[in-house]
């Protein structure tokens, strides 16, 4: 697939594919086109060339209104900062792609409030995401992308803004309960050590994407 900003072509030249479950990393220099990649394949930029195809649908053959029903209800999202919304409690916040899938709030915060106990964060639930540490936020981000079973987690560099003790906990925490659910989660990572604890690796360079490893299925 192709990705242009304007004349700036980001992305040259990527395959991957994953089944249910699977972990793919992606590690590769800044401004190789990682985050880019992940745009592309989660729907939120087009591509210029090529596709992408979920679930035997092509994305960009769905209209606005589909697409972004998939999004809310397949994908999961984790960003680097957490990102909460501050006015939310850690549970609502948890809550939210459940409630925006059109859950009622007592069920939406029933499942928030049992994936923050798998996280072990049942304790925060009532506070607001300025009273919890950075390693907890970044946990609360983890429940709320999977809060919703999705098929698929984008995770770029979720743990990007934490220590590399808090990394590796909050990062085996994410796969367990990943894998415990059967998502697939693609992982943009700096970290080698991380990216070797997928089931397949792959490596951008100057936008073009390749294989380093790949379990066999
Ligand atoms: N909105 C944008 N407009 C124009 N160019 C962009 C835009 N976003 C990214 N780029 C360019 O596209 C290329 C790839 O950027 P991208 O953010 O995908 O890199 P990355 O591998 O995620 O880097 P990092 O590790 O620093 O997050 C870079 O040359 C970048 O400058
Ligand atoms: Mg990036």
């Amino acid at each position: 697939m192709d990705l242009f900003y304007g004349e700036t072509l980001a992305v040259k030249s990527a395959r991957i594919s994953l089944r249910r479950g699977e972990v793919a990393a992606i590690t590769g220099q800044s401004g190789s086109g990682k985050s880019s990649l992940l745009y592309c394949l989660a729907g939120v930029l087009p591509v210029a060339r090529g596709e992408v195809r979920f679930d035997g649908r092509v994305l960009g053959e769905l209209d606005d209104q589909e697409l972004s029903a998939l999004r809310r209800e397949r994908f999961g999202f984790v960003f680097q900062y957490g990102e909460l919304l501050p006015e939310l409690t850690i549970e609502e916040n948890t809550a939210l792609p459940l409630r925006l899938a059109g859950h009622r709030k007592a069920a939406a915060l029933t499942a928030a409030g049992e994936v923050l106990s798998r996280l072990g964060l049942a304790d925060l639930r009532q506070r607001r995401p300025s009273q919890v540490s950075g390693g907890q936020s970044q946990r609360v981000a983890v429940a709320r992308a999977l809060v919703h079973q999705p098929a698929v987690v984008f995770a770029d560099e979720p743990t990007g803004s934490l220590d590399s003790a808090n990394a590796t906990a909050v990062l085996d925490e994410f796969l367990s309960l990943a894998r415990s659910q059967g998502t697939a989660v693609i992982l943009v990572t700096h970290d080698v050590q991380v990216a070797s604890r997928a089931d397949s690796q792959y490596v951008m360079r100057d936008g073009v994407l390749s294989v380093l490893a790949r379990e066999a299925a």
